[in-house]
């Protein structure tokens, strides 16, 4: 039996919002995922208790108007979306306070979530170009209607939650339905968060309003497992000779899952059953076995819905019968490395052929030649790591990993997971 660690994107939230609530919230199986612990550190110097126990969370909220101005710079380590998420939060605030991040981090796009909050009337100053640290002089913000530019759950999330301060009710627009964990999250605790019809559905897009002012209550939630963590272990089950695995309790929402189809759609052997709704999330049992995958291309509105999954898809590439081809991916090289560049030349030094676009790659199927291990680079990037790490255990011959410690920043689990499962009856 696999149990997984408690989705990331779903415990920052929980995190956030439990400290701006009033009570004490316990948030079973949070994520051990070391990006979650930035967003709850940040917490606690921004005035919530926090209290982490080995398989829950209990957070004492400071209430919507309650925080404190922190003594220190804030750190959010490695986490974007501690970052970016928190920002809109800050923006709400009557004080000032700054944000700061590891070096992948200050290296990353921040102009994105300036660009709304400022707009909204609060004063964002930055480094060259809007990178962090950001030093962010909260306001009393006003309600804006905004189009995000790219999608993005981060940038949606920021405008919402800002949107919780703001006077008057704020609107965001996506014409990609990005995670939409945000939404269910501010409803679970207690905030009127409408879905606005008349964005066209034919373009998977999507407009939320938000009610500003809304009294969060704290709440008893369960993390549901972490799907793209799972999907290493998914993809490892796909291509190693004679695996079946079943994953239980796996975040199963809807903007999440999109990934699970791909697999099926490239000849992927994998099964969903026992699906339930729980706190607003769906959540169930993904069964797997070994199977003769067929390759695929991912492209467009694909992009945003598997964006984290895509170092692993690409990985696959070499273990399938035409390879994997991904379009319009230009943003993989704005997230924990250029992940492009990185999972291209990982894969290339295990013997792959890889041809490198400005917004994604062609990575050749089986045909081009078996993979054989080498010594690879994760660049301190977790999801470079691990699909380096199960394109390593496919290939002849050992792989070694540089700073192959990065995986904790995700899925601390992943290697103890790997060698638990094999020869394991699961
Ligand atoms: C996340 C959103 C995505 C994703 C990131 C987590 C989130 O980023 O890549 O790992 O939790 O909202 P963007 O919103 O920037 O695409």
């Amino acid at each position: 039996m696999v149990e997984l660690p408690g989705d990331k994107s779903i415990s920052h939230r929980y995190g956030i919002l439990a400290a701006l609530a009033e009570g004490k919230s316990e948030i079973v199986n949070y994520a051990s995922a070391a990006d979650c612990r930035s967003t709850l550190e940040c917490m606690r110097r921004l005035g919530a208790e926090i209290d982490i126990k080995a398989d829950r969370v209990l957070i004492t909220g400071a209430g919507l108007d309650g925080l404190k101005e922190p003594r220190k710079t804030l750190d959010a380590e490695n986490s974007g979306s501690t970052m970016r998420m928190l920002s809109g939060v800050l923006a709400g605030q009557k004080f000032k306070s700054s944000i700061t991040g590891d070096d992948s981090l200050r290296k990353r796009p921040m102009r994105r979530v300036i660009d709304p909050l400022t707009q909204m009337g609060a004063r964002i100053a930055a480094q060259d170009g809007g990178r962090a640290p950001l030093e962010i002089c909260g306001s009393n913000l006003h309600a804006i209607d905004y189009s995000t530019p790219i999608p993005s759950a981060q940038v949606k999330s920021a405008v919402l939650l800002a949107g919780l301060y703001a006077q008057g009710e704020t609107v965001v627009r996506e014409a990609v339905a990005t995670r939409d964990h945000t939404e269910t999250a501010l409803r679970e605790f207690g905030a009127r968060v409408e879905s606005l019809q008349g964005l066209s559905q034919a373009n998977k897009g999507r407009a939320l309003k938000i009610y500003p002012r809304p009294k969060l209550q704290a709440r008893q939630l369960t993390v549901p497992g972490d799907l793209s963590g799972a999907v290493f272990l998914i993809s490892t089950a796909l291509i190693l000779p004679e695996s079946s695995l079943i994953l239980h309790n796996v975040g199963l929402n809807p903007t999440r899952a999109k990934v699970l189809d791909f697999f099926v759609s490239i000849g992927g052997n994998v099964k969903i059953t026992a699906v339930q709704l729980r706190d607003g999330e769906l959540v169930g049992d993904v069964s797997i076995a070994y199977s003769d995958l067929l390759g695929g291309t991912v492209a467009g509105t694909q992009v945003a819905e598997m964006i984290d999954e895509l170092p692993m898809l690409a990985a696959l590439g070499p273990f399938t019968e035409n390879g994997i081809e991904i379009h319009d991916a230009q943003e993989l090289r704005v997230k924990e490395s250029d992940r492009i560049a990185t999972i291209a030349a990982g894969l290339r030094a295990m013997g792959a052929t890889v041809e490198e676009f400005p917004d994604g790659m062609r990575v050749a199927g089986r045909s081009a030649g078996k993979l054989r291990g080498a010594k690879v680079e994760s660049h301190g990037d977790h999801r470079i790591a691990m699909a380096l790490s199960v394109a390593g255990l496919a290939a002849t011959g050992d792989t070694l990993i540089k700073d192959a410690d990065c995986v904790g920043v995700s899925f601390p689990e992943f290697f103890s997971t790997l060698e638990r499962l094999r020869g394991a009856a699961v």
